[in-house]
């Protein structure tokens, strides 16, 4: 599938968060890539792959950094296509740091920010984004939703059959 969602992490070390992002969008059927660049390690590279995404037909940014994150700013400041950021939970600041790096940018140049590890989001949100002209699409991500919906509806019917006790314990939880 030709990417139409271009990934950035700002470290492999970020992959196994950002890895959710990939696999939704493989679930709704939009092809994407994934790249490690770094705003501060490798910041010409970030500004080169941005102009060759959009060259090559990617639609939407997805940015994950954790930290000081500016990725996701870097890449909005050089693109005018809809960038999704998503904070990397770290250590020593649980990634608050990286949401309000990534969420605070200056009127003018906005980063949709997801919750901090919220790469599901994300990928959701992208195809949703890619779904507003592409009624296929949107009605992928309607049956989606749809099924989450489902599945609430039958662990209900699942509880009030068994009750709360029984329910808990053929989970292991009591
Ligand atoms: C950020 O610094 C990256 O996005 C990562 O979340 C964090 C740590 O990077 P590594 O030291 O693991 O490469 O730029």
């Amino acid at each position: 599938m030709k990417p139409q969602v271009g990934i950035i992490i700002g470290s492999d070390s970020d992959l196994p968060v950002m890895k959710d992002a990939a696999t939704v969008l493989e679930e709704l059927g939009i092809g994407s890539e994934v790249h490690v660049l770094s705003a501060h390690r490798t910041p010409e590279a970030v500004v080169e792959y941005v102009k060759k995404g959009e060259e090559g037909g990617v639609k939407v940014f997805i940015c994950g950094a954790g930290g000081a994150a500016h990725l996701a700013g870097v890449v909005a400041a050089n693109t005018a296509l809809p960038v999704i950021g998503v904070p990397i939970m770290n250590k020593t600041a649980q990634g608050v740091d990286a949401l309000f790096s990534t969420a605070q940018m200056p009127p003018g140049v906005p980063v949709a920010t997801v919750a901090i590890n919220g790469a599901k989001n994300a990928g959701i949100l992208a195809v949703q984004i890619i779904g507003a002209g592409d009624m296929g699409v949107r009605n992928r991500v309607r049956a989606y939703k749809e099924k989450l919906g489902a599945d609430v509806l039958k662990k209900d019917d699942k509880l009030q059959e068994k009750g709360f006790k029984k329910y808990l314990e053929e989970q292991g939880l009591i």
